[in-house]
């Protein structure tokens, strides 16, 4: 039986809550990382790990996933400044895009998936592409060959990822693919990010802007990672999570295009002070993990493909749902579609169940959504349902069983 601990007229918080996302290392593994020597990963041996491990001949490490994709941009900007990317898509990707000087070029999604739509790449003047891979799912990339009409530089966005081989053997010789160890990502590590390239000039570029860009590393910014990274993973351990929760953080997880916290106008992007995300380097403790993280990937990507089958086998059929599309990779978060006029009351009600859940990503306000209408719907319909690799199957059982108990109560 639930037990709650915080009461308002319109929900409670339980004690026990399954977050939406958490680290996919617990605590002993923080600690064996701080007092069992995490103090010789240099920034190097992240780098030639990483492309080992997926036979690519050079990476970067970088601060962030957003800045890697910012400075190739940038690189490559001199004629080739169209970019297109997805209406339906983080807003730090457009900010990426605009703070490279580069015109956003913006499409629409097909309707039946979270990824770009194709015929967007034909009609639209565009030059250079991000592709961002939502939720893990992946893109044909055969079918987004750079031409002589769209001579710049592919993007492949993994931020959303735990990638396998088979991601990069798609890459061609300019491609720049990118990878993120930042907060709620599948990989994460603290922070930073990893770019991939064949491009060896490209990659040495993105590096010297990388030298240019972020700040030293201290031992004060070692200490203060550290702690956040022990502090985030006993928050979110889920005997914790509903002390932790206060009334305004459910506030958060429904945004709509009033709150999306972004910018009014393009240009604002621009101006805006770039946040740490661009600047702060990684330290031992998160290359640490980043370590952790590469030796345990094939592991993660086999439990996160058992979940998102354990959700579709309980999920199929239900009245009021749309199930996402089935997919053979890692995916961050099992995404299914429901009645807009419902979605909010189901993840209040979710919520007071104890599962938080998210609605990753909202419709910009930088859009007309009778321009983009799939990315529009999708943006309104979503619930993200958790996929974290310290997940039971028997806490997905637990959340469907709410589902079809919020379902039945919002459709009374
Ligand atoms: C699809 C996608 N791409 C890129 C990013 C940016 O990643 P980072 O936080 O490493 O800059 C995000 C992040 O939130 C994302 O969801």
């Amino acid at each position: 039986m639930t037990k709650f601990v915080k009461r308002s007229e319109k929900f409670c918080v339980p004690h026990r809550m399954i977050p939406r996302y958490r680290s996919p290392f617990g605590f002993s593994t923080i600690v064996s990382g701080l007092v069992g020597g995490c103090f010789n990963i240099s920034i190097s041996s992240i780098e030639e790990a990483y492309a080992n491990h997926f036979h690519m001949p050079y990476s970067v490490l970088l601060p962030s996933c957003r800045a890697g994709m910012s400075w190739a941009l940038e690189i490559n900007n001199a004629s080739h400044k169209n970019v297109l990317c997805s209406a339906f898509n983080c807003p730090t990707v457009f900010e990426a895009i605009l703070r490279a000087g580069s015109e956003l070029v913006i499409a629409d999604i097909e309707h039946d998936s979270f990824l770009l739509e194709h015929k967007s790449i034909k009609l639209l003047n565009c030059q250079s592409l991000v592709l961002s891979e939502i939720y893990g799912y992946t893109y044909d990339l055969n079918l987004w060959a750079l031409t002589d009409s769209l001579p710049g530089i592919r993007i492949i966005d993994m931020a959303m990822t735990v990638p396998s081989l088979h991601h990069f053997q798609r890459l061609r010789r300019t491609d720049f693919a990118v990878l993120s160890f930042g907060t709620g990502k599948c990989l994460y590590a603290g922070s930073g990010g990893i770019g991939f390239s064949h491009d060896k000039n490209l990659v040495r570029e993105v590096r010297k802007w990388r030298d240019k860009c972020i700040e030293k590393e201290t031992l004060l910014l070692f200490i203060k990672h550290s702690l956040e990274i022990l502090s985030r993973s006993i928050i979110r351990e889920p005997a914790l999570y509903g002390f932790y929760f206060k009334r305004s953080t459910l506030k958060r997880l429904i945004k709509d295009e009033n709150d999306d916290g972004i910018i009014l106008d393009q240009l604002d992007y621009v101006k805006q002070p770039l946040s740490k995300e661009w600047y702060t380097p990684t330290t031992y403790i998160d290359r640490y993990l980043m370590f952790y993280n590469l030796k345990c990937a094939s592991g993660y990507i086999e439990k996160r493909i058992a979940i998102a089958k354990r959700y579709r086998i309980n999920l199929n059929g239900v009245d009021g749902l749309i199930l996402p599309p089935i997919s053979s990779d890692a995916l961050s978060h099992y995404t299914i579609r429901v009645n807009h006029h419902l979605r909010d009351k189901l993840i209040h009600y979710l919520f007071g169940m104890g599962i938080e859940t998210g609605t990753l990503f909202f419709f910009s306000r930088l859009f007309n959504r009778r321009n983009f209408p799939n990315a529009a719907s999708t943006a309104a319909e979503i619930i993200n349902l958790p996929i974290d690799v310290r997940m039971l199957l028997s806490d997905v059982d637990r959340i469907c069983n709410c589902l079809l108990e919020a379902l039945k109560q919002v459709n009374n």
